[in-house]
């Protein structure tokens, strides 16, 4: 097994968790909402989140229950686990709690048959996808019988398709193909949702599916948060990869090549590249 925390490649620092706040909520607006329709939410007490990062899906998770069942808020716990604690707020609800935990691990037997929901998202820069079926076993293992998995993550698939300009412009190409390299090299899944969907079902996850959200065709205010969204990740990533591995001329150009990707989005009303989110959702055998 690898070391997952090696491969991740962004910061753990106060910019950083500014940014996956911000992406946070254009990925909720970019989905349809925090939760996946299909969830009866009225019978979810007690939810992990896997790979929390920051916590703010958690917390933001618990307001939202809170409101829509008052009066049921003490029956509800929330529990973020990472693998760094780097991330985690410094103050949080009496039933909020975060742990330290990689998810390729087993979890420790407290947590076992624990939760109704267990959420993971974006953890496609940092699992490798032949370890997928690793992590889902230790992700149903803390479910309830008949709880569910709901994951979100990226597809890169359509980045490369020749139909559009992704790693033909000049503005962009650079930090598209440094990605999809990154992914690549590191044996990282292309087409995230598709492979986690093929991982809940070799465990025996029933009523599996995979809602695909494509980021264009979706309206001018819509466009101008997702060209922001994707400007950004590719600038944390890219950033991160070139100081990390790039050649002293690439490190040297990096600030000119960020202002071009930036110029790129936003010309003649600016693109939205063909970067898809896919939200996958299983459920433990009741
Ligand atoms: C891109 S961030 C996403 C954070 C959060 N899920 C969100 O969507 O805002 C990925 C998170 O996964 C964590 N992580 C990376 N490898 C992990 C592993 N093997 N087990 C658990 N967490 C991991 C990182 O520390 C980071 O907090």
């Amino acid at each position: 097994m690898g070391d997952a925390s090696e491969i991740y490649p962004l910061a753990r620092d106060s910019t950083e968790s500014s940014r996956l706040n911000e992406q946070h909520n254009f990925i909720v607006q970019a989905v349809d909402g925090l939760f996946d329709s299909s969830l009866p939410l009225e019978n979810i007490s007690a939810v992990a989140d896997v790979g929390t990062g920051t916590g703010i899906w958690l917390l933001q998770a618990r307001d939202f229950l809170d409101s829509k069942f008052p009066g049921t808020e003490e029956n509800r716990t929330f529990h973020g686990f990472d693998i760094s604690s780097e991330q985690f707020p410094q103050s949080t609800p009496d039933n909020v709690s975060f742990s330290l935990h990689n998810v390729l691990k087993p979890f420790p037997p407290e947590y076992h048959g624990k939760y109704d929901l267990v959420y993971v998202r974006l953890l496609v820069a940092a699992v490798p996808e032949s370890e997928y079926e690793i992590a889902v076993r230790n992700l149903v293992e803390i479910l309830k019988p008949g709880g569910y998995i709901q994951w979100t993550d990226i597809n890169s698939a359509f980045l490369s398709s020749p139909t559009n300009d992704n790693l033909t412009d000049p503005r962009c190409s650079f930090f598209v193909s440094t990605w999809l390299d990154f992914l690549k090299t590191q044996s990282l899944a292309i087409d995230a949702p598709a492979s986690l969907a093929e991982s809940f079902k070799r465990v025996g996850l029933s009523d599996v599916r995979n809602i695909g959200y494509a980021q264009h065709d979706r309206g001018e205010r819509f466009k101008i948060r997702a060209q922001k969204w994707q400007a950004q990740s590719l600038e944390a990533v890219v950033r991160r990869l070139v100081s990390r591995n790039g050649e002293a001329d690439v490190k040297r150009n990096i600030n000119e090549e960020i202002k071009n990707l930036w110029e790129y989005f936003g010309e003649d009303g600016g693109r939205v590249l063909a970067l898809r989110l896919g939200v996958v959702v299983g459920r433990k055998a009741a």
